[in-house]
């Protein structure tokens, strides 16, 4: 039995019957060293319906890594009572271990959303459809995710600002980055970028393979600086920084929700699934919110405003399903029209290309099989170290341009996800279905080099062109939107991720990656052996059929001012068209940011929190200003 088998055992029961090797050893080390002891504070309260209260000053719907912030932040407000509702119960130990992050994905911590078919991408999967992961657990999808931290590049928010978004450009955002963080590597605290204290903690991790320094050694033997790429230029090749807490998943939940568990005035619902938002027809003025919990319907009112924080999947689906939304999408599926608006259009996703596999001639890389050892599991469960604290394989990142990008801007078209191993490293047990590849490609490309040793990179597109949309199924709440990512539609896009390819080939033929023998995966992909090799045409078959998401859909609830017609929230992140409703989440990006998108969302979350401080604030202040001075 393997990592897979433990994480699933471990999520669906408390069984420990049937465990082997190393995986026992694991649960047994958690408990023994009480892991979760470690950590200051143990994880929130869940409110029993009971003690629900028939209103609240504010509505938080949905705990990821934007709504747990949201949520903290206005409770630190005693006067202020909030509720926070999760459709997802509380993260287990196991999702803690940042190696095992791959195999939360189809789990039941899980929404498990597949993409429609498209004709073009994501061939290599069953049915064309890709996986898209996204967390239904308390901490949302920061509990899934690879805790890569980054930021994105300066000019992303520049360009939010530069189209009506006051207030949105780098030199604010910085702030609220900086508010989250609390930094444990000491050459980046020094610097203007990064902070200490604050609740979320961001680190590299504390072990690496031989083969993460090598990728920093190759990026400089290309011409590319060892920089930290969210400091002062993104341009660059750096060892990840994490949203990690001693060798352990930091979730947005962990990191914001835990140290107010003992607040009289947050309560936090799990298990409780948001069906409505409820709207006055005739004012549009938000009144409450409508959901599900151990199926029965509960109707809670929201004094002051209901923030939707659902995720650029869910956030969509919920505004529609209560009658905000394109209105002949609605009318067709018999949703009365509450405010027409471009909600579930402007889709974008980064893309890139899976299965990248480079041969190694030496013991070196993350083998599944080989890290199933006692020795292994002590290091993490005791010690916070060791092979188990990689985030979730990638040991690297970069920011590199290609012959598109004007280099001098220190705007990178292509990210490189750097991974000490690949598809084959678990002998095709998880990650295949996880990437949602079918056994026949699987067999062909990867299983004659089951468990060998292998790196891989991932080349992901930055700013793609092609726009996807979210539509609902039915108006059934629990019926699942029909997502059409829409991928490579536009042919700049395809042509931009065959350079990232070539540019990470190019980087295996370096001396820092030829010292260990790096080849190329000689197995070709059963679609594309008609084409010659290592042709533009044959990089772009392999890139349509391993499409790879790298799970950052955004945009879906656009941002934008009064006068742009495709604007859902104002820069203020409220809904147009009603009042008393926000989407504070990813979402609400106008344009998807270079680089990936958890942090961004925390950002987005906190500065979301801060302007609802700020207007109700200011008019209890005004309020009492006037009740003094009477
Ligand atoms: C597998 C995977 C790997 C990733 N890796 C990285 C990475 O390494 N680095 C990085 O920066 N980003 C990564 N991301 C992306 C990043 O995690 C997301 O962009 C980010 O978490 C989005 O935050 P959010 O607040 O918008 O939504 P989410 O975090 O998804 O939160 C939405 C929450 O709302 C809840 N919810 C939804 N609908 C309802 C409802 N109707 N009622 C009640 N609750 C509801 C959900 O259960 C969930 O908890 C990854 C994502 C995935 C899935
Ligand atoms: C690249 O950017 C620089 C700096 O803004 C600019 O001067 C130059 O004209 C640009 N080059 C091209 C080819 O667009």
């Amino acid at each position: 039995m393997g990592i897979e088998s433990f994480v699933t055992e471990s999520l669906t029961s408390a069984s420990t019957s049937g465990f082997s090797l190393l995986f026992p050893i694991l649960a047994a080390a958690l408990a023994y060293f009480q892991y979760e002891a470690l950590d200051n504070e143990a994880p929130p309260i869940d409110v029993p319906s009971e003690m629900l209260l028939p209103s609240y000053h504010f509505i938080v719907i949905g705990g990821g890594s934007a709504g747990a912030v949201v949520a903290s932040r206005l409770s630190e407000i005693e006067d202020w009572n909030v509720l926070l509702l999760e459709a997802g119960g509380d993260e287990p130990e196991v999702s803690d271990v940042p190696l095992l992050a791959g195999y939360l994905q189809l789990s039941q911590l899980d929404w498990q959303y597949k993409t429609e078919a498209q004709d073009d991408a994501c061939l290599a999967m069953e049915n064309s459809r890709c996986n898209w992961p996204r967390g239904k657990v308390l901490g949302g999808s920061s509990v899934l995710n690879y805790m890569l931290y980054l930021r994105g590049n300066k000019r992303d928010y520049d360009i939010w600002e530069q189209q009506g978004n006051p207030g949105w450009g780098s030199h604010d955002i910085l702030h609220y980055f900086k508010k989250s963080e609390d930094n444990q590597n000491p050459y980046l605290i020094h610097t203007p970028y990064h902070a200490k204290g604050g609740f979320l903690t961001v680190q590299e991790a504390p072990w690496h393979t031989p083969l993460a320094a090598a990728f920093v050694q190759a990026g400089q033997e290309m011409g590319y600086e060892n920089r930290d790429i969210n400091g002062e230029f993104q341009t660059g090749f750096m060892i990840a920084q994490g949203t990690i807490r001693r060798g352990s998943r930091c979730s947005s939940a962990k990191a914001f929700l835990r140290p107010a568990r003992f607040r009289k005035n947050l309560h936090v619902a799990m298990h409780a699934h948001a069906t409505k938002v409820l709207i006055h027809p005739k004012t549009k003025d938000i009144y409450g919110v409508e959901f599900v919990r151990d199926n029965k319907v509960f109707r809670v009112r929201a004094k002051n405003e209901v923030i939707v924080s659902g995720g650029s999947i869910n956030s969509p689906q919920l505004l529609m399903l209560s009658g905000i939304g394109p209105k002949d999408h609605l009318r067709e599926l018999g949703i009365p029209v509450i405010q027409d608006s471009k909600v579930g259009s402007n889709l974008q996703d980064h893309i890139g290309l899976g299965g990248l596999t480079f041969m190694v001639n030496q013991k070196i890389s993350m083998v599944e099989k080989r890290l199933q050892s006692v020795q292994t599991v002590m290091q993490y469960a005791a010690l916070g170290n060791g092979p188990l604290t990689v985030l979730g394989g990638v040991e690297g990142i970069a920011f590199i341009n290609t012959k598109y990008a004007n280099a001098s801007l220190d705007f990178p078209d292509i990210e490189l996800h750097f991974i000490s191993g690949s598809t084959n490293s678990d002998g095709g047990r998880q990650l295949r279905k996880v990437h949602g590849l079918t056994k026949k490609f699987y067999d062909a490309v990867f299983g004659p080099i089951n468990d060998k040793d292998t790196w891989s990179v991932i080349p992901m597109l930055l700013r793609p062109k092609s726009r996807g949309v979210i539509k609902l199924r039915s108006k059934n709440p629990f019926d699942y939107p029909l997502i059409y990512p829409n991928y490579f539609k536009e042919t700049e896009d395809i042509a931009t991720l065959i350079e990232g390819v070539k540019i990470s080939v190019a980087l295996s033929r370096t001396d820092a990656f030829k010292r260990f023998g790096s080849e190329l995966n000689s197995h070709q992909f059963p679609g594309c052996k008609h084409i010659p090799m290592y042709t533009d045409s044959y990089w772009e078959c392999m890139i349509r059929y391993y499409s790879a998401t790298i799970y950052h859909p955004v945009g879906t609830c656009k941002m934008g001012p009064y006068w742009d017609p495709e604007a859902v929230v104002d820069p203020q992140l409220r809904v147009y068209g009603v009042t008393g409703l926000r989407v504070i989440d990813a979402s609400i990006m106008p344009n998807l940011v270079s680089g990936n998108t958890n942090g961004p969302a925390i950002m987005i979350g906190e500065k979301g929190a801060d302007m609802i401080k700020k207007y109700w604030l200011k008019w209890k202040n005004r309020y009492e200003e006037k009740v003094t001075s009477r």
